[in-house]
């Protein structure tokens, strides 16, 4: 069993103009004002490290109870579906969809039905449509809100409709919020309050730029996090308890770490909109917010645009055919700033070359 997505992306992070990640750029370790005193290789973290329960309790506002501190949403995710599910069960998951939960419920050896997310609707979930689909054997319904690798908002009402539907099934729905806190917007809440038989899962990964720390969570009800802990026993006696200690420094400094995430994806857009987004060969749901965006490009094969901007612009996008959509491509916000416009001015030059324009062509501006 193995992901492609994963692989292409760890083979492509590399390109020096990178702008289809969808992370804010790594924040540096000198940046975080941490002394070596604060830290300690080993500690008392055997069923969760109380001081990194807390602060993830603080910064979600969910009892320390419902709180599993994990690997990365990478881990949470697998670790949620893992503990729910069984060889045979039926999850649904949205479609487009971020790669990995569907090769991860693969390998759990559950069955994965899908429902759209269309492009005409916004990438929306609709309540009803995802209900209809839901049967006795569905376990558990999967998201991502964010939605990767749109930034469409699924809002408290659909999510609310989703979850009563699950409840009268004895079901679940997992909402991976990796992306949520992009929209910067304090009261949009996370899932987790929402009813008993919602599970949530996150980290400091994408928005913030920690993804080196690993500090990932599950808000889940109290018997889910405790079957979580027992069956983390099995592949992983204690986690890393350098990255615990650095993750509570970390949210103690969120906000100023949040500024900066801010700044870089404010300023991309604006560069965004006036180059990508401006162009007549370019379609996008743009929501505002959110660390991706997924344009739609009428002017030849993604495939191959990828193809030659990595190999003659050492610029790397990320290719649709990943999320079932090959005539679209990812573009990420999160990059430092005279990268990610200098990368775009590459794309939209090789957009012109593509579609036979030249650059100069007052079309492509
Ligand atoms: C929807 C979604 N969930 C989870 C992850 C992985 O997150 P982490 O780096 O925290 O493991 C990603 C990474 O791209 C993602 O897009």
């Amino acid at each position: 069993m193995k992901s492609e997505y994963m692989h292409w992306a760890k083979t492509h992070v590399g390109a020096r103009y990178n702008i289809g990640a969808s992370g804010v750029a790594n924040y540096p370790l000198a940046e975080l004002p941490v002394s070596l005193g604060e830290l300690e290789i080993t500690g008392e973290s055997y069923y969760g490290y109380a001081p990194l329960q807390q602060a993830i309790s603080d910064h979600t506002g969910v009892p320390v109870e419902m709180v599993f501190a994990a690997l990365g949403t990478s881990q949470a995710n697998h670790l949620a579906m893992a503990s729910l599910l069984r060889p045979g069960d039926e999850i649904l998951l949205e479609d487009p969809s971020y790669e990995l939960i569907f090769s991860t419920a693969r390998y759990l050896g559950v069955s994965v039905r899908r429902f759209p997310r269309r492009p005409e609707n916004e990438f929306a979930v609709d309540p009803d449509e995802v209900c209809r689909l839901i049967t006795p054997r569905t376990r558990l319904v999967v998201l991502t809100n964010l939605h990767n690798p749109t930034s469409a908002l699924v809002g408290e009402e659909t999510l609310t409709a989703v979850g009563s539907a699950c409840e009268k099934q004895g079901s679940y729905v997992l909402v991976d919020e990796v992306y949520l806190e992009s929209t910067f917007d304090p009261a949009i809440r996370t899932a987790a309050t929402l009813g008993k038989n919602f599970i949530v899962t996150n980290s400091l990964t994408k928005v913030y730029g920690l993804s080196g720390l690993r500090c990932g969570w599950v808000l889940a009800r109290p018997e889910v996090v405790q079957a979580m802990f027992r069956l983390r026993d099995l592949f992983e006696s204690i986690p890393p308890h350098v990255s615990e200690r650095l993750s509570v420094v970390a949210f103690r400094h969120l906000g100023k770490i949040r500024e900066r995430s801010k700044r870089l994806m404010d300023e991309n857009r604006g560069v965004l909109r006036s180059t990508l987004l401006s162009r007549d060969d370019i379609a996008c749901f743009d929501p505002g917010f959110g660390t991706v965006v997924f344009p739609r490009w009428t002017g030849g094969k993604v495939d191959d645009l990828a193809d030659t901007l990595l190999e003659k612009q050492e610029t790397s996008i990320t290719p649709g055919r990943f999320f079932g959509l090959p005539d679209r491509f990812r573009i990420g916000l999160g990059g430092e700033t005279a990268m990610f416009r200098e990368g775009m001015k590459r794309l939209c030059g090789a957009l012109d070359h593509f579609g036979g324009r030249s650059p100069a062509d007052p079309r492509a501006r």
